[in-house]
């Protein structure tokens, strides 16, 4: 197997990558090798990846650099295409993808302020083609206050990851009828130790979420549980109390509906929860 970190190593140039990501492109980008891909990275510096990229990725692939700094136009020399301007910058985004159309891969490595980072995302969206990804690395930087990231903050990139999330599971037909641009495209988002993946969907794949069921017809031998449990508890406890309860009684009917909708046991589970919370934070 081709092993990105040799690339990295035997890159011409100064790179700086967190030693955890290099597994992580394995895992990732194994599919597109010595395709004939477009491969975009936001953060060029001295332009140490963009050689490793090219090593990994085979010579069909075309790399791009967007970055800040003008100096790095240089690095067209080597045969990458590079691109200066300011990814926080929408002006930028809707000139760059106008020029390249769309792309295969997003590697996200400026900034890593929150701005940067959700616009990187939130501009490219409708520009990576089906089956590919946005990659956006060091996102650690959402629980980091020092540097000028001001975090953790309600406006960090990982918070903002929540609507993400959100939108992934509108797709699901329970929860909201018309779906928007970013539960259309997007179908899984991975979560590592400081990188994010947004992975597209294949078109082909691209329908609303169906439920399908098997042997409906045994289901009637089928009693589901999933509320039933405290359900029967309370009875047994208030039968003790006040003796048999009909079904057809307005107090059953009662404790039914209470925990049809889950009020009474919201509060100690609420406390439950609390305490798993607590134990992520230690
Ligand atoms: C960590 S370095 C990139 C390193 C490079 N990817 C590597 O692996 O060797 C981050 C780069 O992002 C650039 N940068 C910072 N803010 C940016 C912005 N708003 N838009 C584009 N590039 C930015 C910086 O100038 C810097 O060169």
């Amino acid at each position: 197997m081709k092993k990105i970190i040799k690339n990295f190593k035997s890159s011409p140039r100064y790179t700086i990558k967190w030693d955890n990501y290099f597994d992580i492109y394995q895992q990732l980008f194994q599919k597109f090798i010595n395709k004939k891909i477009t491969f975009v990275e936001v953060g060029v510096g001295n332009g140490g990846s963009l050689f490793m990229w090219r090593s990994f990725f085979g010579k069909k692939a075309k790399i791009i650099g967007i970055e800040l700094n003008p100096e790095a136009k240089k690095l067209e020399k080597y045969g990458f295409k590079i691109f200066t301007g300011d990814q926080s910058d929408s002006k930028f985004w809707e000139k760059f993808y106008k020029k390249i159309g769309k792309i295969d891969i997003l590697l996200d490595d400026g900034g890593h302020r929150n701005i940067q980072q959700i616009a990187s995302v939130m501009e490219s969206i409708n520009y990576i083609k089906d089956n590919g990804m946005i990659i956006v690395e060091d996102t650690h930087t959402s629980y980091m206050r020092k540097k000028g990231f001001n975090n953790p903050s309600q406006y960090s990139f990982i918070n903002f990851c929540n609507y993400l999330i959100e939108n992934l599971h509108r797709r699901n037909p329970t929860l909201k009828k018309d779906l928007n641009n970013i539960s259309k495209k997007i179908h899984s988002i991975f979560f590592f130790d400081s990188i994010v993946c947004l992975n597209f969907l294949d078109k082909k794949t691209n329908k609303k979420t169906k439920l399908l069921e098997n042997n409906k017809n045994l289901n009637k031998y089928f009693d589901d549980y999933r509320h039933k449990g405290n359900f029967i508890k309370t009875l047994e406890k208030a039968e003790k109390k006040f003796g048999k309860i009909k079904k057809d009684s307005l107090l059953y009917k009662i404790i039914r509906k209470l925990f049809h909708r889950n009020i009474f046991i919201s509060l100690s589970e609420k406390n439950k929860i609390k305490k798993y919370i607590n134990q992520t934070k230690k």
